[in-house]
């Protein structure tokens, strides 16, 4: 019960990894707000936590709106009094197109979710951490936010822009008790890739990206995230922790 009474925030808490981490969080004592804008799932992901003994909520949302992400903010304060810890992680992936055959539909779409949304939950979250004089915030990044694939472009520059947005929000708040830092995983077993437009063909190739031999599992991001989030990570600023079998290592 390493969270006993925390309360967690994690966006894109409906499927994949954010739902890994707000049953996580949950099962170790925290009071949980899922955000996601797919609201059956959450519903469900609310359900499996509440028959397990937990305490939670769901909202839902679209992240790239400033609008909803202030009312989550506020909604998370008004039902558990505070905020400590964010899972920044709602994320979308591209299409799988090399740069100039990108529409500018896709670029916004990736650079408004990836990026600006983001930004947006850090925005407030810290304004509300600075009021209560501190919290902790985890993004999910990428080991595309270290190194790049052909064929992901938006995806790869976005990730890498979560490492700067990390990076500066950590030097500037870190004397107010704000401990920020991300989570850069490699090729992990969720939705996202299953997605993927041609799996089959793809999925050989990223497997030889990880010296581990293997793609990762949910639970090997969750396990990063919760103890980033954790007392044992007390003086863990501004990092970008890999786990991702090897591969930005090779
Ligand atoms: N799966 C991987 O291999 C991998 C690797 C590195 C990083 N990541 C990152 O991990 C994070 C989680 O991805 P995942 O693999 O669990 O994918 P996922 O598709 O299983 O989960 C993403 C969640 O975000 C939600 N979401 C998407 N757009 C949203 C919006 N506009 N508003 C609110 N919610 C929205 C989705 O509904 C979904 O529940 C993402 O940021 C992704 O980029 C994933």
């Amino acid at each position: 019960m390493q969270f006993k009474d925390k309360v967690v925030l994690v966006t894109g808490a409906s499927g994949g990894i954010g739902a890994g981490t707000a049953k996580a969080f949950a099962r170790e004592g925290a009071k949980v707000m899922l955000a996601d804008i797919n609201v059956e799932q959450g519903k469900q992901r609310l359900a499996e936590i509440e028959s397990a003994g937990g305490e939670a909520a769901f909202f839902p949302i679209d992240v790239t709106s400033a609008e909803h992400m202030q009312a989550l903010i506020n909604e998370t304060v008004r039902r558990f009094g505070r905020l400590d810890i964010v899972h920044n992680n709602a994320g979308i992936s591209g299409g799988n197109h090399f740069t100039a055959d990108v529409t500018e539909t896709e670029f916004d779409q990736i650079v408004a979710v990836n990026l600006k949304a983001v930004w947006l939950c850090m925005k407030y979250s810290i304004e509300q951490m600075l009021k209560q004089g501190g919290g902790v915030l985890v993004n999910t990044a990428s080991a595309l936010s270290l190194t790049t694939i052909p064929g992901s472009a938006p995806y790869v520059a976005t990730k890498h822009a979560v490492a700067g947005l990390t990076k500066t929000a950590a030097t500037e708040y870190g004397a107010q008790n704000i401990r920020i830092n991300a989570v850069c995983p490699g090729v992990i077993r969720t939705a996202m890739l299953n997605s993927h437009p041609r799996l089959d063909e793809m999925e050989p190739k990223l497997l030889a990206l990880h010296p581990a031999g293997r793609l990762g599992e949910i639970d090997e991001v969750v396990n990063a995230v919760l103890w980033l989030a954790s007392d044992g990570a007390s003086f863990m600023h501004g990092s970008l922790m890999t786990v991702d079998g090897g591969w930005t290592a090779a």
